[in-house]
């Protein structure tokens, strides 16, 4: 009965019942939200807190994370290990966006063959001629965090060793030659497959009259850079493989305490620590004209010089609102010319970097290390940047934008 008569009654009825049975309901939640509004938990959360608070929060976040062993591990847990295989990636070189390529290329490539691998160096860059990428040798954690990797590596392929022979140490003598491992871009083609790759190690190894299968058999890699195809793997290995390599935590540190004195200089308020990419926070910017990339040609690329480069950044910092402008450059000089031309502009912005936001202690830290050890401070600087630009040749700006990609 009651039913009938509801549904008899005019719709401007009903609805008016409605408006009229949600109101105490909607004033009284409205009052409720203005005395506990969203987000004040017990303590209140200040927009500076203090620095070394500061610095362990941006530190405990990385841009992609969590990691899960698990997809990694169920992939190693597919091949067929090898344990007197070893693999050495004799010549990773360049700066941190080749030399990680490298290294994550490698170690697909030994998992794959289920093999074991020496911790990877890699070359370093003449300090006098940045050109110059083969100058001499450095170990894995020149640039990368060795224990993560070891830590990692172990939970996820424990069936693969690790080994970090020392100086002069020879663990064997590795089959002549370097193996130069066939592509696995299946999205170039169809046929670069997993197994037509180890068909290809194993003709290798057959064709080496030194090979013993029963022997520890050393084998010299030969760098690859991005000959791998990561669609073509399981999704959850895509997004945790590359989280095996983080950045050294002494050149992350410096980082941190860059962007805690960006924050407080600049006075940005509300910036949250411990989100990975802040909104309305500070533009980063990679200005890529130094004297190596002059020499590779690609400031003649259309729109690639300095001054296509800093209109490029200053036009987009300022259509997305961000006054201060956090710029990497290995070039001093044009570094300076961009801070005095965004001085000139109207409005002004504020364009900075890692040299002016460090204390004296920390730029004694930063001066020590190397060319390329310094680039990685504005690595992770720029990953965590409210929006970022770089050029689109380099390597490093790419592996930035890939990064955040993924966050997205
Ligand atoms: C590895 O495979 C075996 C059986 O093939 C299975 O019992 C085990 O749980 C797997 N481990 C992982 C980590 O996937
Ligand atoms: C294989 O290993 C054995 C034992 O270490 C050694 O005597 C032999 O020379 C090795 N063979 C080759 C071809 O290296
Ligand atoms: C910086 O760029 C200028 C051109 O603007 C160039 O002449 C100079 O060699 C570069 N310096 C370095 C250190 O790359
Ligand atoms: C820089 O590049 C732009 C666009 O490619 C070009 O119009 C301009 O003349 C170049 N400037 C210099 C100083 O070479
Ligand atoms: C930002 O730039 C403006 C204009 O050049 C300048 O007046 C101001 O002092 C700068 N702010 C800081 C904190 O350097």
């Amino acid at each position: 009965m009651y039913i009938q008569s509801v549904t008899n009654r005019s719709s401007a009825v009903n609805a008016l019942l409605v408006f009229v049975t949600l109101l105490p309901l909607y004033a009284g939640s409205y009052w409720y939200r203005t005395q506990h509004p969203y987000g004040s938990l017990s303590t209140p959360r200040t927009d500076h807190p203090s620095p070394s608070g500061f610095i362990r929060s941006w530190l405990d976040i990385h841009v992609v994370q969590p990691f899960n062993p698990s997809p990694i591990a169920a992939y190693c847990n597919r091949t067929e290990w090898h344990s007197n295989l070893v693999f050495d990636l004799d010549n990773a070189n360049g700066g941190i966006g080749n030399v990680r390529g490298n290294i994550l290329d490698f170690l697909l490539y030994a998992i794959e063959a289920g093999a074991s691998i020496i911790l990877p160096g890699m070359a370093t860059r003449s300090q006098d001629n940045l050109a110059d990428v083969w100058a001499s040798r450095a170990p894995f954690d020149l640039l990368f965090d060795e224990d993560w990797f070891l830590i990692a590596l172990s939970q996820t392929c424990p069936q693969m060793a690790i080994y970090k022979p020392e100086k002069g140490q020879e663990m064997a003598k590795a089959l002549p030659g370097n193996y130069w491992p066939r592509s696995r871009r299946v999205d170039l083609d169809g046929t670069n497959t997993k197994k037509a790759y180890r068909e290809h190690l194993d003709e290798w190894l057959k064709s080496k009259a030194e090979f013993v299968p029963d022997n520890l058999t050393l084998v010299n890699v030969e760098r690859t850079l991005w000959e791998v195809d990561t669609r073509s793997v399981p999704r959850g290995f895509r997004r945790n493989f590359g989280q095996l390599l983080r950045v050294n935590p002494t050149i992350r540190r410096l980082a941190a305490v860059i962007v805690q004195n960006l924050v407080s200089r600049y006075l940005i308020l509300r910036f949250d620590a411990g989100q990975a990419i802040p909104r309305r926070a500070f533009y980063g910017a990679h200005l890529r004209t130094e004297h190596d990339a002059r020499v590779a040609g690609w400031l003649d690329a259309p729109y690639a010089n300095y001054s296509s480069q800093t209109r490029a950044y200053m036009n987009q910092a300022l259509a997305n609102n961000l006054n201060v402008i956090y710029v990497a450059s290995g070039n001093t000089t044009d570094l300076a010319a961009f801070k005095a031309k965004a001085a000139a502009h109207a409005p002004p912005l504020n364009v900075t970097s890692k040299m002016e936001l460090l204390p004296p202690s920390d730029l004694h830290v930063l001066k020590q290390l190397s060319w390329d050890q310094q680039a990685l401070v504005d690595y992770e600087v720029l990953q965590r940047s409210s929006v970022f630009s770089g050029l689109v040749k380099s390597s490093f700006s790419y592996n930035i934008a890939m990064t955040r990609n993924q966050w997205l």
